[in-house]
């Protein structure tokens, strides 16, 4: 018996000594595997007399499962510790901010149109679009520009292939918004009320010109649509994109195919130590081409211009980029030097809205 016991107490220290599921697999085998000690001890019980066997049996018996629970009680506490480790080890804490600090910016131009579109919305104007190779009819004849027509020529285009044989006008990369119209009025009828912002094409290329650029087309249609809106709503907007109280704009007779009466719209400006001042000063500076909606243009979109009139209006989005941030190279716009976007730039989240401030 005092050696049953001396072997309980040496197996179960041992088993809680055990400090990894491989110490306490060679534990388990040395007390209770073939030729552990305690089925050595139970092997011998067939050698000995009956009481021998009656008193020692039993007690092998207990001290057998006893170990047996020790070991499987150790095994899980081993198991939990090994899991409460691994658990510290990956502990993670799911509400950080992701990207603390976002290192891409928005491009000037981008920002420029949201801010335009958060104006314009305001105002109850949608967004529309189209494409960017465009028929010659879309870009040209349903504008009231008429194949000889000299404002072909001054749009500089870019003609699309066409297949030896095939004779019909080329399509062309969009040389302006306006083209957009047509597609709005197709698709929506009047009334209506619309912007268009979008890239446009000519081949011309310097200083102040790039082949690509921006432009953004604007277009209302009601029953009574007078040149008063037009202007109250171009200097809402010029109010509203410049952030001056105090705009003035100066309405000058102009000719675009496509409208009529036409005006160039100068704003009153001034140019202090380089720096541009909307709003003040004795300069004007053109900064848009508008008009009433032409009756040839408005029968272009399926719209009877007995019933309905309209404005339209179209500005360059570089441009007035270049005059509102203080941006002196149209080029640098289209160059990608990440130097630039990181000062011209803006925060990735702040997304424009009127009461917020545009640009903050
Ligand atoms: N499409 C003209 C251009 O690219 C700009 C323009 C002028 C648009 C007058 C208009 C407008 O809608 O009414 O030069």
């Amino acid at each position: 018996m005092d050696d049953i016991s001396e072997l309980r107490a040496q197996v179960l220290t041992q088993v809680a000594a055990a400090s990894d599921p491989d110490a306490l697999e060679a534990v388990r085998l040395a007390a209770l595997g073939k030729k552990g000690a305690i089925s050595l001890r139970l092997r011998e019980l067939g050698g000995m007399s009956p009481e021998e066997r009656q008193r020692a049996g039993p007690a092998l018996n207990a001290l057998k499962s006893e170990i047996d629970a020790a070991l499987r009680a150790r095994r899980a506490a081993l198991e939990d510790a090994a899991l409460a480790a691994r658990l510290q080890g990956e502990w993670l804490d799911v509400t950080l901010p992701a990207r603390p600090r976002p290192r891409g910016t928005i491009h000037p131009v981008s920002q420029v149109m949201d801010e335009l579109t958060a104006i314009f919305a305001d105002m109850g104007f949608s967004v529309a679009e189209g494409p960017q190779i465009e028929s010659d009819w879309y870009n040209f004849d349903a504008l009231n520009i008429a194949p000889e027509h000299p404002a072909r020529q001054e749009h500089d285009t870019f003609f699309m292939h066409r297949a030896a044989g095939d004779n019909r006008p080329p399509h062309v990369l969009r040389t302006h918004t306006s083209p957009v119209q047509i597609r709005a009025m197709q698709d929506q009828g009047a009334p209506l009320r619309v912007i268009a912002p979008g890239r446009v094409y000519r081949m011309d290329m310097d200083q102040t010109h790039a082949p690509m650029f921006h432009q953004v087309e604007g277009l209302a249609i009601d029953r009574a649509i007078t040149m008063a809106q037009l202007k109250w709503t171009l200097e809402e907007f010029c109010r509203a994109f410049f952030e001056v109280e105090a705009v003035e704009l100066r309405f000058r007779a102009s000719h675009f195919p496509f409208t009529e009466p036409s005006a160039e719209v100068d704003i009153r400006c001034a140019w202090q130590d380089g720096q541009l001042k909307i709003g003040e000063g004795d300069d004007w500076m053109e900064i848009l081409g508008s008009g009433m909606v032409h009756p040839d243009v408005l029968r272009a979109g399926g719209i009877d211009p007995d019933q309905w009139q309209g404005f339209a209006f179209g500005l360059g989005i570089d441009r007035i980029a270049m005059l509102k941030y203080g941006i002196p190279d149209l080029r640098a716009f289209f160059e990608s030097d990440l130097r630039w976007l990181r000062h011209y730039g803006f925060a990735a989240l702040d997304l424009p809205d009127l009461p917020a401030g545009l640009s903050r």
